[in-house]
């Protein structure tokens, strides 16, 4: 799969799995703390839109609650419920739909939890409405959402630089925003919810396995490009080649993207 936007850039298959894996690892822990801020509760009724390999919606029912995962990717969700009978949860369900038409019943979801959607979608507000139909009056729309030009490295790696901005490029051409974290607020204002929590965290590698991660991530990115011909297979080989010489030096230092964290509520019916 090489599309954008709406439709969605990574293809599936091994690697991606692995992609989402690593997301997972390097991400999770804050995200439960995160739904746990916004007041997650054991007999929820809560939705994960773009839920990949559904972590989190597992995650959400081992704690109790009634947990749906939406995806566009067929492949994604046969992982996601093997996963979750394979754990034995009975309160996971995995469902394919597209998010601005998620299928649900109005007023009737008490948490919606996404990371890394909107910005990948062109028209992150709508999609937010979405949500906001179906979440009850008081309900929480909980959103982590990633800012990709705070991508850096210290030295600096004109290889991940040029590539984090001809990605972020590509992304605008398609109309997507992948600094979009930063304006996660006001799509949820626009949308129609009240802001309760905004806040913001930053990984920093110098060693480890993730150090790599957004080689690996921008690279996948760009090979869409160079399917549709915006980029030169030589142009990305270059670039990988420094992304690699900056991942092995013990010296240099990778930041990864920067995290947004959102807790909105959609209000309460005024009597
Ligand atoms: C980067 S992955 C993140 C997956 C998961 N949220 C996580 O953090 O591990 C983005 C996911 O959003 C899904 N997606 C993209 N566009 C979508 C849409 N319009 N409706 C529903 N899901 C979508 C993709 O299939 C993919 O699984």
């Amino acid at each position: 799969m090489s599309t954008i936007g709406d439709t969605y850039l990574y293809g599936s298959g091994r690697s991606d799995h692995d992609r989402l894996r690593v997301i997972s690892e390097i991400h999770d822990g804050r995200t439960r703390e995160l739904l746990r801020k916004a007041g997650f509760a054991a007999g929820h009724r809560f939705v994960e839109f773009g839920c990949g390999l559904g972590y989190v919606t597992r995650w959400a029912a081992s704690e109790g609650a009634h947990a749906t995962g939406i995806d566009l990717n067929e492949d994604h969700l046969m992982v996601a419920t093997a996963l979750a009978d394979e754990a034995g949860l009975t309160t996971a369900e995995f469902r394919s739909a597209n998010i601005y038409e998620p299928g649900l019943k109005p007023n009737s979801v008490d948490m919606s939890y996404s990371r890394w959607l909107m910005v990948r979608l062109n028209r992150p507000v709508d999609a937010m409405r979405a949500i906001n139909a179906a979440l009850k009056p008081g309900g929480v729309m909980v959103c982590e959402e990633a800012d990709v030009s705070a991508v850096y490295t210290e030295p600096p790696s004109a290889a991940y630089a040029d590539l984090r901005d001809i990605c972020i490029e590509g992304g605008r051409q398609r109309g997507v925003d992948y600094s979009g974290g930063r304006r996660v607020h006001l799509w949820a204002k626009e949308a129609g919810f009240e802001i309760i929590y905004v806040d913001a965290y930053h990984p920093h590698y110098l060693t480890g396995e993730h150090k790599g991660f957004w080689n690996w991530t921008l690279r996948a990115a760009a090979l869409g490009m160079v399917k549709e011909g915006s980029l030169t297979a030589t142009r990305l080989e270059e670039l990988v080649a420094g992304m690699n010489m900056a991942d092995a030096s013990p010296d240099t230092l990778i930041a990864h993207c920067r995290m947004h964290q959102l807790i909105a509520k959609k209000p309460d019916i005024k009597v």
